[in-house]
């Protein structure tokens, strides 16, 4: 395609030099163009392909992302976040993955346990934080301290340095961790208190299955279920106030490295 265009244009530059010179300026101009254009979609087709084969780990603001869990696709994605066999950053598993879901996760359907979870103690793991996402925004999140956690107790008031719910810290709770309430599978729980259903409150649920409240198993509603405060505070599950988001993602600062996109730029 450049070459073609590459000739079209030594052709045409030799024709027109015949021609009169108005037209001979405009066409050529044309074609010089046609030619760039034809050199930024190259470039674009070139870097979009290197984008999804090329970047290895997900990365914002420091952080890598080391799990993701998306709402809705029938696929528990408490079950893939233990398990400990499970490694989407294997190049075979990553091989067959769809670019979406390795570069702009927006479209992506799927849920991520990378890395980092299974080798978790292994690495210097200075920072975790909790995002909840809804329409491909960021709605809330929480900040832990990560120095010597394990993959599943970061997640816990101890650790907790700071939140968009300004009452996280101040709350009293009586879930708050990865695990969260074993016998109703209240997963991501962060939860202030039980109280008869209608009165249970705090911030955020990740449900994978029924449960006994209504509000954990709305009709209609695909699991999983991941039900959030959007407000600065806590909320009532069974209320107008709760709402429902897209998706969650565990993100992670490890100590000394800034940024992992050096080692596949090499
Ligand atoms: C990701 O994909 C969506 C939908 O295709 C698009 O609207 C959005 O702009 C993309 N974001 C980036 C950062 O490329
Ligand atoms: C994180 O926890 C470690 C170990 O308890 C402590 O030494 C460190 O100061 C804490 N960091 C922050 C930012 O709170």
């Amino acid at each position: 395609m450049f070459r073609f265009v590459s000739s079209l244009l030594l052709l045409s530059l030799l024709t027109l030099v015949k021609t009169n010179e108005d037209t001979s300026t405009t066409k050529l101009r044309t074609l010089i163009e046609q030619l760039q254009q034809e050199v930024v979609e190259i470039k674009n087709q070139v870097s979009s392909a290197s984008r999804c084969s090329c970047q290895e780990f997900i990365e914002e603001d420091g952080y890598i992302l080391a799990f993701r869990m998306v709402a809705g696709i029938g696929d528990k994605g408490y079950s893939v976040f233990v398990d400990e066999n499970r490694d989407d950053d294997l190049p075979l598993v990553r091989a067959v993955t769809p670019c979406e879901c390795r570069s702009n996760l927006t479209d992506c359907n799927r849920h991520y346990r990378g890395s980092i979870l299974r080798y978790w103690s292994r690495l210097a793991i200075q920072t975790v934080k909790l995002v909840v996402y809804k329409e491909g925004q960021a709605k809330q999140y929480v900040v832990f301290n990560g120095t010597g956690s394990t993959y599943s107790n970061w997640m816990s008031p101890t650790r907790l340095v700071e939140s968009s719910w300004v009452d996280l810290k101040s709350s009293k709770t009586n879930f708050f961790s990865t695990t969260g309430d074993v016998g109703l599978k209240r997963r991501f729980y962060m939860n202030h208190v039980y109280n008869g259903c209608s009165g249970d409150s705090g911030w955020l649920v990740v449900k994978d299955e029924t449960d006994d409240c209504g509000y954990a198993k709305p009709s209609g509603v695909k699991y999983p279920l991941i039900l959030y405060s959007p407000s600065f505070s806590l909320v009532q599950y069974q209320s107008a106030a709760i709402d429902r988001a897209d998706s969650l993602a565990v993100w992670v600062k490890l100590s000394g490295v800034n940024s992992l996109k050096a080692v596949c730029q090499n």
